[in-house]
Formats: structure tokens, C-alpha cells, sequence
């Protein structure tokens, strides 16, 4: 199916994985009409110039940072949150820009992820067997059978509070509050008491020496923009392919279709399916697309999903997140890399340490290990350097909070403490500590 018979709809004639069961059609459709009348999140501009920053991580001269919540909650949303997951996003900037010397691009796991892909359509909370919870855009978490109906007017709430949060994230990150002037702010006291926040001090310190070197040398820092702010942009699951039809627009400079509900939407591992609506849906949005690959994907496959996703070969268009496991990527990745460099698809390859390594502690919580992360990780730059590809980004679930959802890391987190901070509604995240400390490990592969 091409692009010129393409439309926003089109996804509703295909098998749709992981939809929820709306119990009423007719209000559904009511709510996709009210949000196809509010106005767009992002503007296409936006997103081309995202896909060119891309095509320089492509080219290898760039790194991509893509991080946020595995689910942002509608009950856990307040400025100090935004800013403190933002504040941990920036100094992993900084670590990886000063410490690698390769500039980082900044894309959140923000303002729009609200969906998530389950693997059974129940789940078992106590005695209850509950329809599963599947993000705030769609049910409720509470462990009642009420709750879990999906509600359409859910869509509409998470339309204003990813507008919202992307008020916020603009505010900040142009607003001053990114400026490498602040670059010590941005260190929480739990964090700056801890190793890796005294070797983030470090760095902060040298970069105040560079600033001050610099302006001794006549060099006018006020009127050097970029270092008074960040271009930050937003991702998340097109989970929900209502949603995203409903935001999806077109665009008046160039009468190409954009989802404006994120600067750049990926498609879930359990939810790319060749034939698919989702990997219909993205083929034909002009902004730039992610897709997870995991470990039993074969190099047929991904070669197919690069010429259904980009036809043209456009750098920057595709990102390939892999997410395969620490035992798994030695073996799988390697095939991979090979078969879409062949092909000459000028992807940016990024790895998802996190969702390989899920396991349920004795104690029942989901869980992951900080050292299988790192493992991965360096599964994934050991496969890149011996296929002569670059490895582009990485792609985390992380929170600016002090939560115990991941075992192990600096401050070594045990199964026993998991219960004492573990507020995740979907995924064990990296806190603010684990998420600096790996920010140092990536640089220094980065530099290897
Ligand atoms: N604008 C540059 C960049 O985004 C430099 C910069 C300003 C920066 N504030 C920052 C880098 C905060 C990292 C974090 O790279
Ligand atoms: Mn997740």
C-alpha cells in the first residue's frame, strides 16, 4: 500500500494489535471528533528539523538521548515532577556532551506517553483477575474491575496534560532554566551527596572554568544563544492509533500529513506487525518514526520494516530501537546491523537496555538489574565497532524521583528495598542516581 492513497484513517481497515475494548462506540468516535478540533501539540516545522538532527546522529555525528517515564501518570503530575525528570535528562546531557565531546540530542519519553501494550488482556491483582491496566489514557490502575473500563474521556485528558507538561518542558528549556549557567541546579540533593553526583560536580566545575575562560577571552557568552538554551523534543508509544489519527494533520507548507500529537512517535515491539494499522500509520505521518526490534527479529524482517517506514531512504526518518536483553544481543544484533547496512537504509540505531531485562523479584515486583542494563549496553557498542555502524542513542525509562524500581547501581539497591520507593505504574524505572551513573558508563564507551 502506498503513501499517495495514504490517509489518517486508513490504519481502521487494517488488524489493530493492543486496542482497548471501547464499551461504547458511539462516544468514542465523539471524543476523537473533539479532539480532531483542538489545536495540534506540535507544529510540522518542528518535526523536519528534528529528522535533521537525526539524519546527524545517522551520519555519526551525534548521540540521541530519548528518556522519560515508562507511563506518565494523570495522578502523579505536577511542575516539580516535569522539572525534575527534565533537570536528570540535562545533566545526562551534559555528562555525555562534556564528557564524550559529541553533542546530545534531548527527546523525552514525555507529554504523550500514556499508553501501554500489555501481554495478556488480564492480570492478576491479589484473588482478582482484572481486565489489565493499560495507561491513564485508557483505564485506571486501581485494582477494581470498574476502574479498568476503558474511558474515552481519558483521550481528552491526556490531550491537556501532555499540552500542559509541554508548556512547561518549552518554559524550561528555552526559558533560562536549561542555561549551562545552572548546570549546578540541576544536581538534587540526593544525587549531589552521592558518588556520581560529586563526579557530576566535577564536570560542572570545569564547565563554569570553560564559561568563565571563555568570556576572559572577550568572547560575548550573553549573545551565544545555545548556551542559554536546549532544543528538546517529545516521543511516545502511537499506541492508541484513535488518538493519533485524531491529531494527525496536514501540514499547509507542504501538504504532507504530520502527527502533531509529538515531534516523533515509535511502534512497540508487540505492535509492528508488517500488515499491521500501527506500522500502516506510521508509514504515512512525515514525522520521524522509531520501531522496536527485539531479539527474535530476523533480518528479512527489519529490512522490510525500513522500506515500509522509508521508502525513500530519508536520514533521520527511521530510527531501529533494539531491545534484546543482555544475553541475547551479542548474537542478535550483529545480523541485524549487517542486513540494513546492505540494504543502504540510513538508520539511527539506538538501544533500549530496559525492556530485555524485565524479571519479577522474589518479592513480586517487576523488576531490573542495573548490571544487565550495562551489559547490553556494551553489547550493543561491542556489535556496532566490530560492524563498523554507529551506535546512535540510547533509549531509557527513567524519574527524577529517589524510587527503588531497578536492583543494583551506585547506591546498590537490594530486592529487599524494592517495596520501600517503587511507584512506577507500569515499568521499574532508573532514578535520578542510576540514570547519571549510566550517563558516565555510555560516555566512556562513547569515547572507547
Ligand atoms: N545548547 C547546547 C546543547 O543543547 C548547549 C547546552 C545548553 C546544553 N544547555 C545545556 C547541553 C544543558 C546539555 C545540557 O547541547
Ligand atoms: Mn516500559
Amino acid at each position: 500500500m502506498s503513501r499517495a492513497q495514504w490517509s489518517p484513517r486508513r490504519w481502521r481497515d487494517l488488524p489493530a494489535a493492543q486496542q482497548p475494548d471501547w464499551p461504547d462506540a458511539d462516544a468514542l468516535e465523539r471524543v476523537l471528533k473533539e479532539l480532531g478540533d483542538l489545536p495540534p501539540l506540535v507544529f510540522a516545522g518542528e518535526a523536519r528539523t528534528l529528522t535533521a538532527s537525526l539524519a546527524e546522529v545517522a551520519a555519526g555525528k551525534a548521540f540521541l538521548l530519548q528518556a522519560g517515564d515508562c507511563a506518565e501518570s494523570f495522578a502523579e503530575f505536577s511542575a516539580d515532577d516535569i522539572r525534575d525528570k527534565l533537570k536528570v535528562i540535562l545533566q545526562m546531557a551534559v555528562v555525555l556532551t562534556y564528557g564524550a565531546g559529541v553533542p546530545a540530542l534531548k527527546v523525552g519519553r514525555i507529554a504523550g506517553q500514556f499508553a501501554k501494550p500489555r501481554s495478556s488482556p488480564t492480570e492478576r491483582v491479589g484473588d482478582l483477575e482484572l481486565p489489565a491496566f493499560r495507561g491513564h489514557m485508557v483505564n485506571d490502575d486501581a485494582p477494581d474491575a470498574t476502574a479498568r473500563i476503558p474511558d474515552p474521556s481519558r483521550l481528552v485528558a491526556a490531550y491537556h496534560q501532555a499540552a500542559s507538561t509541554l508548556n512547561l518542558v518549552r518554559a524550561f528549556t528555552k526559558g533560562g532554566f536549561a542555561d549551562l549557567a545552572q548546570v549546578h541546579i540541576w544536581n538534587q540533593q540526593f544525587v549531589a551527596s552521592s558518588d556520581e553526583g560529586r563526579r557530576y560536580e566535577q564536570i560542572a566545575a570545569e564547565i563554569d572554568r570553560a564559561l568563565r575562560f571563555m568570556a576572559a577571552c572577550g568572547i560575548d557568552l550573553k549573545a551565544e544563544q545555545s548556551l542559554h538554551q536546549v532544543d528538546f523534543y517529545t516521543s511516545h508509544d502511537a499506541l492508541i492509533l484513535g488518538y493519533e489519527e485524531a491529531l494527525t494533520r496536514m501540514d499547509s507548507l507542504t501538504g504532507d500529513w504530520y502527527d502533531c500529537s509529538a515531534h516523533m512517535l515509535w511502534v512497540g515491539e508487540r505492535t509492528r506487525q508488517l500488515d499491521g494499522a500501527h506500522i500502516d500509520f506510521l508509514s504515512g505521518i512525515h514525522n520521524p518514526v522509531g520501531c522496536k526490534i527485539g531479539a527474535s527479529t530476523t533480518p528479512t524482517e527489519v529490512v522490510a520494516l525500513c522500506e515500509r517506514l522509508n521508502p525513500e531512504r530519508t536520514p533521520g526518518r527511521l530510527t531501529l530501537i533494539t531491545r534484546m536483553g543482555s544475553t541475547a544481543i551479542a548474537d542478535a544484533l550483529p545480523p541485524l546491523l549487517e542486513a540494513v547496512t546492505a540494504a543502504h537504509h540510513p538508520v539511527v540505531w539506538a538501544c533500549d537496555p530496559m525492556h530485555g531485562n524485565t524479571f519479577v523479584s522474589d518479592g513480586g515486583h517487576k523488576t531490573r538489574r542495573f548490571d544487565d542494563i550495562l551489559t547490553e549496553l556494551k553489547g550493543f557498542f561491542t556489535a556496532h565497532h566490530a560492524a563498523g555502524t554507529w551506535p546512535g542513542g540510547v533509549h531509557l525509562e527513567l524519574t527524577g524521583d529517589d524510587v527503588t524500581e531497578c536492583l543494583g547501581g551506585f547506591g546498590d539497591i537490594l530486592e529487599g528495598q524494592l517495596h520501600e520507593r517503587y511507584t512506577t505504574t507500569c515499568d521499574p524505572r532508573l532514578n535520578a542516581r542510576q540514570a547519571i551513573d549510566l550517563a558516565f558508563r555510555v560516555a566512556e564507551l562513547l569515547r572507547a
